[in-house]
C-alpha cells in the first residue's frame, strides 16, 4: 500500500490505524531491519530532525532504542525528564505556579523547533486516575503541529506491540492459526499499568491470531479494548477468548506472554477504590501465576516465551524460561522482541516525521 499518507500523522494506539497500515509498518520495519544488517547507512532519511521525548516514568528499552533509532536515521532524539530541570507539562487542573507548564503551550513551542514530540506517561505523575495520560498525550496531539508518538501512557504500548507482532511474524511467518496467549503473572509490585497487556491484545487480534486473554477477575482489562478485540476477531474469523484459569490457558499456545498489572482496585474511582493495600493482598492471592517450564511444555513445541521487559524475575518467571533463547523445543524471545522496539519506531518514525 502507498504510505504518503501516514507523514504528519500521530502514533498513540493502533486502534486509530489499520490493519493494512500496521503491515505497511511491520515490512518498513523489515526492510530497515534487513538493510541495516548489510550494512546499510539510514542517516539520509531523517537529517537534521529532532525527536523531542518527555519522560515521566523510567525506561531502559524505550529511550535507547528511540535515541539509536533517531541517531541511525540521521536525526537527534532530545531527552527531557520531568523529574530534572524542565516545566512539567500540565492539563488544566493539574498546574503548579512556575512549576508547571500548560500542554497546550509546550506542544506549540516544540513544534516551532523539531519534527517529532514522544511522551511516555502513566501511573504516580497522573496519580492512577485511569486514562488521564492517554488524556494529555491526545491534548499534546491536538495542539502539536507535528506527530505526537506514545511511549506508553495508562492505556496503550503501541511500539511495544510492533514489536511483538513483528517478533510474531519473524518467529512463524504469520498470524493466522497462531495461538497467542496474553496472561497476568504475579508482581510484588502493583504499580504496573494495563498499557502492554491492552496493546498486545489489540494487536493480535488485529493482526488475526487466535487471541487468549488470561487473567484473575481482579485484573480485569478495558472495557472498551475488550470489545475492540471482539470486533478485530469477527473480523478477522477466529477468536477472542477471556479465562481465569492460569494453568489450562496455555494449553496449545505458539505465543506465551504472562506479565503483571494492576487489580482494578488500585486506580482512582470511578474505575477502582484507590486502595494500594487491597492491591496488594489481591496480588498475593496469585503468587503462583508464574511461567514455569511446567507451564511452557503445555504450550505448543515450537512455543515462544515473550516479555516486554523488564521482567519480575522469580516472580513472573522463572530464570529457566527467560533464559533459554537457544536449544530445541519452545524458547524465549525476549532479547528479539527488545531489538525489534529498534526496528518499529524506526519505521513508524520515517514514516511520520518525513
Ligand atoms: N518494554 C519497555 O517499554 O521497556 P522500558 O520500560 O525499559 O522502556
Amino acid at each position: 500500500m502507498r504510505t504518503d499518507g501516514f507523514r504528519g500523522k500521530d502514533f498513540i494506539t493502533l486502534l486509530d490505524w489499520t490493519q493494512e497500515e500496521v503491515e505497511a509498518i511491520l515490512d518498513v520495519a523489515t526492510d530497515l531491519k534487513r538493510r541495516r544488517a548489510q550494512g546499510e547507512d539510514h542517516r539520509h532519511l531523517l537529517p537534521s530532525k529532532t525527536l523531542f521525548m518527555i519522560f515521566y516514568n523510567d525506561s531502559i528499552r524505550t529511550r535507547n532504542s528511540f535515541e539509536a533509532g533517531m541517531t541511525q536515521l540521521g536525526g537527534h532524539a532530545h531527552y527531557l525528564d520531568t523529574g530534572g530541570k524542565m516545566y512539567m507539562p500540565a492539563l488544566p487542573g493539574d498546574e503548579i505556579a512556575y512549576t508547571t507548564e500548560r500542554v497546550s503551550d509546550v506542544a506549540r513551542v516544540l513544534s516551532r523547533m523539531g519534527e517529532g514530540i514522544a511522551i511516555r506517561c502513566y501511573g504516580d505523575p497522573v496519580k492512577w486516575v485511569y486514562g488521564r495520560a492517554n488524556e494529555m498525550i491526545r491534548n499534546f496531539a491536538y495542539w502539536a503541529d507535528i506527530p505526537v508518538l506514545n511511549m506508553e501512557d495508562d492505556k496503550y504500548h503501541p511500539f511495544q506491540a510492533l514489536a511483538d507482532i513483528l517478533t510474531v511474524r519473524e518467529k512463524f511467518g504469520a498470524f493466522k492459526g497462531v495461538k497467542f496467549v496474553m496472561s497476568w503473572a504475579y508482581s510484588a509490585s502493583v504499580h504496573k499499568p494495563r498499557a502492554v497487556p491492552q496493546s498486545a491484545i489489540i494487536a493480535a487480534s488485529m493482526m488475526g491470531c487466535e487471541t487468549v486473554l488470561c487473567r484473575p477477575p481482579e485484573m480485569e482489562l478495558d472495557p472498551e479494548v475488550l470489545a475492540a478485540c471482539n470486533q478485530y476477531a469477527e473480523m478477522n474469523r477466529t477468536t477472542f477468548t477471556v479465562t481465569d484459569d492460569f494453568e489450562n490457558a496455555f494449553e496449545g499456545a505458539h505465543v506465551v506472554y504472562p506479565k503483571a498489572w494492576a487489580p482494578y482496585v488500585f486506580f482512582k474511582p470511578p474505575v477502582g477504590e484507590d486502595s494500594e493495600e487491597k492491591a496488594q493482598a489481591i496480588n498475593q492471592q496469585y503468587k503462583d501465576w508464574i511461567c514455569t517450564k511446567d507451564i511452557m511444555e503445555t504450550a505448543a513445541k515450537d512455543a515462544i516465551y515473550m516479555h516486554c521487559l523488564p521482567a519480575d524475575r522469580t516472580q513472573e518467571v522463572t530464570d529457566e524460561v527467560i533464559d533459554k533463547t537457544e536449544g530445541p523445543g519452545w524458547r524465549s524471545v525476549v532479547f528479539d522482541e527488545a531489538e525489534n522496539r529498534l526496528h518499529v519506531q524506526k519505521a513508524v518514525m520515517n514514516l511520520v516525521m518525513r
